[in-house]
């Protein structure tokens, strides 16, 4: 399916607000529907502007060429992590990616190693099944007696800067072979506890971590941590998590030797 260009001066249609000169993006998204056989692309002519973003351009698609597009997004400024896709090839949250920089034809597609639901929209809950059960993904917060917070926030508190969007699930070239390794946004969660426990018992979290499917099935790659838009950095997560693990190893071994 192709789609003619609005003409520049038609602003209202233009996949952004300013009434700036508009030129044409194609748009070549993924699609699929329940019952499909298999998935395909299409490809949409879209008008933009210099600070059009990917998310403007596929509702402007949705909007003015197909209604039926499926895809997720709530914040629209970097913080909910609903809008992760993979665009031209690479991990990127929809709502803060600039058209400009990337090319005439411009490629959309899911985030990769979660189940496809429809079109752009995968299952997250396989990200979230990934989570150590012991773990929750609020805490209890830590008692700060300077602070005023608004009543009832006190409880609670986000475990890190983790946005939850799977985007480096998707870049993990180890989880494509190793669909039971629980991957880097699980260990990074699971690091935080380790690293800043607040009182939380971090002895089964070590445990579940020390597992062939837990930190030792990383290779290091590091794609995770340049996928990551939140600046978690899950792959040195990981690394300390293995320094803890061998640590207490290492302890242990040499309590044993003087005991023998
Ligand atoms: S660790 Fe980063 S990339 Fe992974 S889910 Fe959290 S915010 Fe997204
Ligand atoms: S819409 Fe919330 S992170 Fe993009």
């Amino acid at each position: 399916m192709s789609a003619q260009p609005q003409p520049s001066s038609d602003a209202g249609n233009s996949a952004g607000t300013a009434a700036t000169a508009s030129e044409s993006r194609r748009l070549r998204v993924f699609r699929f529907k329940r019952g499909d056989e298999r998935p395909h692309y299409e490809t949409f002519d879209v008008p933009t502007i210099a600070r059009t973003t990917v998310l403007d351009a596929l509702r402007w698609i949705q909007i003015h060429r197909d209604r039926t597009l499926a895809l997720r997004h709530s914040c629209l400024h970097a913080s909910c992590g609903t809008c992760g896709l993979r665009v031209n090839g690479r991990e990127a949250l929809a709502c803060v990616t600039t058209v400009r920089d990337l090319g005439r034809e411009i490629t959309v597609e899911p985030i990769a190693n979660l189940q496809v639901l429809t079109d752009l929209v995968v299952d997250m809950r396989e990200l979230f099944a990934r989570f150590p059960e012991e773990h929750a993904l609020v805490r209890e917060s830590e008692f700060l007696p300077e602070a005023d917070p608004p009543e009832g926030i006190e409880a609670f508190e986000r475990y890190e800067d983790c946005i939850e969007c799977g985007l480096c699930l998707s870049a993990c070239p180890v989880v494509v072979t190793a669909e039971r390794y629980v991957g880097p946004a699980a260990l990074a969660s699971a690091e935080r506890v380790v690293e800043e426990p607040r009182g939380a018992e971090v002895a089964n979290l070590l445990a579940w971590a020390d597992d062939p499917d837990g930190v030792w099935r990383c290779h290091a790659i590091f794609e995770c941590t340049v996928a990551c838009p939140s600046n978690v950095n899950p792959a040195a997560r990981i690394m300390s998590l293995r320094g803890t693990l061998l640590g207490r190893q290492l302890r242990a071994q040499r309590r044993e030797e003087r005991t023998t």
